[in-house]
């Protein structure tokens, strides 16, 4: 992976319903909060749900950006000073505009028009969509999250083999989710790669282990961010350690910056860099 601006972190499942856009919302707000400047990309197109996760009205989306009506810039909606969502409104998005083509065509544009961004996050359906997977191989990383469950495994297996199939070169990264220990969380990596070296020829790497935690469906349920509920869960902790490996090379451009040992802000008005 090269230190180029933006990066494209998909962020894929075989199975439904195994976390991925509470990940993939979280993880986002993680590195928003290290000074990254991150755009979330709702690709869920029939089912889209980061907007009701950060609780925003958006007025345009991903329909308009992906029609050519809109540019990026015009399309988003601003959730925090270094963090903004492209929006897919199930009732706006026409599932006829994302055909192969278009998604990678996409893709492209997010890349050109992204260039502010240090990173784009793609919250995809689930299963194996050829639009998913295209939009994977044009993509920098894909974040593939599994949940220690026999049905989740093997379809992120599926996934994972259909995905590199496809295109050796891709760089997959396994987040294990709603684990009872980081011991089970181990058993199932392990499993997954010895599976994944012996039938595949290769494996993914491992992201992170995040625990199940009431934290995540008290965070849904108030549509708040993990950090505002409390910024000590264990869920948290591990997306903190999941962002630096989505960061490995990557400076922050963000907002804020270090003088000495302080921060401040790049803000004349509040900045104060006396030591
Ligand atoms: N670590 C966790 N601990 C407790 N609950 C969790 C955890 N991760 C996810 N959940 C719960 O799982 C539910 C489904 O999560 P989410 O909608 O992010 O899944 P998804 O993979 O995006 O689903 P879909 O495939 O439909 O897009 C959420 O409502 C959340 O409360
Ligand atoms: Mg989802």
């Amino acid at each position: 992976m090269d230190a180029s601006r933006p990066r494209l972190v998909g962020i894929m499942s075989g199975k439904g319903g195994v976390g991925k856009s509470v990940m993939a919302y979280n993880l986002a707000c993680v590195l928003a909060d290290r000074r990254y400047r991150v755009l979330l990309v709702d690709c869920d197109f029939g089912s889209g749900n980061l907007h009701i996760l950060a609780n925003r009205h958006c007025y345009y989306g991903i329909q308009e950006f992906a029609e050519n009506k809109l540019s990026l810039r015009e399309a988003v909606t601003g959730l925090t000073d270094n963090l903004d969502l492209l929006a897919a409104i199930p009732s706006r998005v026409s599932l006829f505009t994302y055909d192969i083509r278009g998604c990678v065509d996409m893709v492209h544009r997010l890349r050109e028009q992204g260039q502010h961004y240090d990173l784009i996050l793609l919250d995809h359906g689930s299963g194996r969509s050829d639009a998913a997977t295209a939009m994977a191989h044009a993509s920098d990383t894909t974040v593939l999250v599994v949940v220690p469950e026999l049905l989740s495994i093997s379809d992120a297996y599926g996934l994972y083999r259909y995905l590199h199939d496809t295109d050796d070169k891709i760089d997959c990264r396994l987040l294990l989710n709603r684990l009872k220990s980081r011991d089970e969380g181990q058993y199932v990596f392990e499993k997954f790669r010895a599976m994944s070296d012996r039938f595949v020829g290769s494996s993914p790497r491992s992201l992170g282990y995040v625990r199940e935690d009431e934290v995540v469906s008290h965070s849904v349920a108030t549509q708040r961010p993990l950090h505002e509920i409390n910024d000590k869960s264990p869920v948290l902790q591990a997306l903190k350690i999941a962002s630096s490996g989505l960061t490995t090379g990557l400076a922050p451009s963000g907002d804020r910056l270090m003088v000495g040992n302080r921060e401040v802000n790049r803000t004349p008005a509040a900045a104060d860099i006396r030591e």
